[in-house]
């Protein structure tokens, strides 16, 4: 979809960061936004700096670990605005810590919003966007960090591969509905996800290595692009039909560093198998 004037969306994680930001471009395009956070205050904080609720800008409580929450969500978007043409999953949160150490309490935790809520997005808005016929879009917010791995993030880098996968996966099959897939893989953004992992279920400390990780992460974070200009690149990537976007130079050459070690293997691989017949 090219034009979003008059589409509505269906944003989560729209209290903060990268989901406010999104809303804010969807508006200013002329688009409906039903706006869904966790965070009931930041929610109301968020909805009050757009100018409030309006007949194009709506707020709904929903916690995308629940799945009848997000099916509940996707109704009350239809319902208040007759059609819904744009699902944007975005909602997630960061886990860092060394294997063998991480609680599975909180492993569980991060698949269910960062794998999870994006699945729960897309089999509640699918039907809904293809119901109309007038097409529309997917977008899954996954990470730079879905294609490419640093030092004590395993979970977090397991939950945006799965993404990435997961997007590039429905992606044929929603196209023969005119409904696009887009995977905003983004390197830092300004935005408050260096304290996500906080809200954990476990209590447990964080080790020495992991706290050096996470303090360089949320100085990357801070002097990362600004969310808005993530948002109108976003928009404007969805609009050329693209699979990913991508927002660092700095980041791309590291692309053809994992292919070129991908070949790699594939061909060591390959000699084996050809010299031990
Ligand atoms: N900031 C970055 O550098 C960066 C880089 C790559 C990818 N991302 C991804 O961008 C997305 C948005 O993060 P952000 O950077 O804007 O962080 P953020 O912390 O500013 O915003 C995340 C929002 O998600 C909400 N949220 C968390 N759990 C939720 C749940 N269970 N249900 C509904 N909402 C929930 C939070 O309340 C918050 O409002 C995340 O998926 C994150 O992994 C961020």
């Amino acid at each position: 979809m090219s034009d979003y004037k008059n589409k509505t969306a269906f944003v989560t994680g729209a209290a903060s960061g990268i989901g406010y930001a999104l809303t804010e471009a969807l508006l200013n395009e002329g688009a409906n936004v039903m706006m869904a956070d966790v965070d009931g205050a930041g929610l109301a904080e968020a909805l009050a700096k757009l100018g409030g609720s309006s007949n194009r800008l709506f707020s709904t409580l929903c916690d995308v670990r629940d799945a009848a929450a997000v099916q509940a969500a996707a109704k009350l978007t239809q319902d208040t605005f007759g059609k819904v043409h744009i699902v944007m999953n975005n909602a997630g949160v960061g886990l860092a810590g060394r294997s063998g150490e991480i609680d599975l309490k909180d492993w569980r935790w991060i698949v269910d919003i960062n794998l999870m809520g994006v699945v729960h997005g897309v089999e509640a808005f699918t039907p809904l966007i293809k119901s109309h016929g007038e097409g529309g879009n997917i977008l899954n917010t996954a990470s730079m960090a879905g294609h490419i791995t640093t030092e004590y993030m395993p979970p977090y880098h397991a939950t945006k591969y799965a993404v990435v996968g997961y997007s590039e996966s429905i992606a044929p099959e929603v196209a023969k509905y005119n409904i696009g897939v887009t995977c905003l893989c983004p390197t830092w953004v300004k935005t408050n996800i260096a304290n996500s992992g906080d809200a954990r279920p476990s209590t447990n400390g964080i080790d020495k290595d992991t706290l050096t990780a996470l303090k360089q992460t949320a100085e990357l974070v801070k002097n990362g692009m600004d969310a808005s200009r993530l948002a109108k690149l976003t928009l404007a990537m969805m609009s050329q039909g693209r699979m990913h976007v991508f927002n660092d130079p700095e980041a791309r050459p590291m692309i053809d560093i994992r292919a070129k070690a991908l070949g790699d293997d594939y061909d060591a691989a390959l000699a084996w198998l050809a010299e031990n017949t």
